[in-house]
């Protein structure tokens, strides 16, 4: 099959790389020839230390790099049957991307966009024929992340949800389907991981590297919320919180920390810049957390709650089904396990109780806990079977 992919950055190579993988022939665009030499020269890479490693033969390889054409004429990707755009996040210059490529593909071509923020809705917009546009967003870095959020707009016909759907899992990776609402599923459910850890920090309740540590050894989460926002950038994570929170009419569940947008200001941006909320530098030393296991697990019911809460809310307003915004949560970004499993574990009642406390000490709607819960904790129910009631996921 033919597939066009826009923009030679980070996420257009990745998925450039998924689907010749996959035997597809791919035409890698980008405005820009630099972009596509270090496209083609990364992906060399990439693949040779696959085959050092053994993971794949050499013929794979060169198979896998031959079935990408790299171009710099959008015309050469005439006939496509999906071209996935990801080139940057500006609404008026990705339409006019697909004002000019509408014209080159048949009636049945799907035209998708990688983006992370904007309305899928207002993208199909500019298109001729609307029904046949979707959002397929794919996780940095597309050839390893599992998960693919692909999220229908209003116009978006229900054949090309479908085969959209087919051709990505074809792809081998775990599809699920979001609603065109702001941070579909992963960039909003996952908001109170970094939000509440730096609300903690900022109330002085704990340092750093304790909501670090009891997040990693209480919590089970692979990464602190402190070290994963070094390593994503400070930057590009107070954006995506900016951006959610203002989609969202400025609901104070999503409200941006100072402290963030000051490590951003100063240029601490994490990793890329040697520092952030820790000194990366060579012979930086780690400080300690204070391992106190009392602190440690009401910082991990705290931010645990939001999380869950988030999670429910979202599945409240039909975000997505409940198997998909777990499954979204542990392949989008590896939690230990899914919030809406970790509701039940830990009991509805639980969870509702530790929001009713936040609300209660705070009164700040940022702390509402979702009807959902309450419901569901009215009524006995679990999200997942059991001997009870289960509520619809
Ligand atoms: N980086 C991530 O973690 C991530 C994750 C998921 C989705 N996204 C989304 O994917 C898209 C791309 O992000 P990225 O991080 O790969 O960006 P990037 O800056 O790495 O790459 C963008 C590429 O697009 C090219 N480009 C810009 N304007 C162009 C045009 N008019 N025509 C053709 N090519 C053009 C640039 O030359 C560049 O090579 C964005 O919509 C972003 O929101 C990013």
């Amino acid at each position: 099959m033919k597939v066009g992919i826009i923009g030679a950055g980070t996420m257009g190579s990745g998925i450039a790389q998924v689907a010749s993988t996959a035997n597809c022939q791919v035409y890698l665009y980008d405005a820009h020839a630099a972009a596509l030499e270090k496209s083609q020269e990364k992906l060399a890479k990439v693949m040779a230390r696959l085959v050092q490693k053994g993971r794949l033969s050499e013929e794979k390889t060169h198979q896998i790099q031959e079935n990408i054409t790299y171009v710099q004429d959008l015309e050469q990707l005439r006939d496509a049957e999906l071209v996935i755009e990801a080139i940057i996040e500006h609404p008026d210059i990705k339409k006019q991307v697909f004002q000019k490529l509408e014209p080159l593909l048949s009636d049945s071509a799907i035209i998708a966009s990688n983006t992370s923020s904007l309305s899928i809705a207002s993208l199909a917009a500019s298109c001729q024929h609307p029904e046949r546009f979707i959002g397929i967003h794919f996780f940095n870095p597309a050839p390893l992340m599992k998960l693919v959020e692909i999220i229908p707009a209003v116009q978006t016909a229900r054949s090309i949800l479908d085969s959209a759907n087919k051709i990505i899992t074809s792809w081998g990776k775990h599809t699920v389907i979001a609603k065109d609402t702001p941070g579909f599923i992963v960039n909003r459910v996952a908001r109170p991981f970094y939000g509440e850890a730096l609300r903690i920090y900022d109330e002085g309740i704990a340092d750093i590297p304790t909501i670090d540590w009891a997040m990693k050894t209480i919590g089970r989460f692979r990464m602190g919320p402190f070290e994963l926002m070094d390593f994503i950038g400070n930057d590009v994570n107070y954006t995506v919180t900016e951006t959610v929170f203002k989609a969202f009419y400025f609901d104070p569940r999503y409200r941006p920390s100072f402290t963030q947008k000051r490590m951003s200001e100063a240029g601490y941006l994490g990793r890329k810049s040697g520092k952030g909320y820790y000194d990366y530098q060579e012979g930086a030393t780690k400080p300690e957390p204070t391992e106190d296991s009392v602190l440690g697990q009401a910082i991990v019911d705290r931010i645990v709650a939001m999380l869950i809460n988030e999670a429910a809310d979202a599945l409240h307003f039909r975000v997505a089904s409940g198997a998909d915004i777990d499954s979204a949560m542990t392949k989008g970004v590896n939690y230990p396990k899914g919030l809406l499993t970790w509701a039940d574990e830990i009991g509805i009642e639980t969870c509702v109780q530790r929001m009713d406390e936040l609300f209660e000490l705070y009164h700040e709607s940022r702390y509402r806990c979702s009807p959902l819960l309450r419901k569901m904790a009215a009524s006995g129910s679990r999200f997942f079977s059991s001997e009870k009631a289960t509520h619809h996921v």
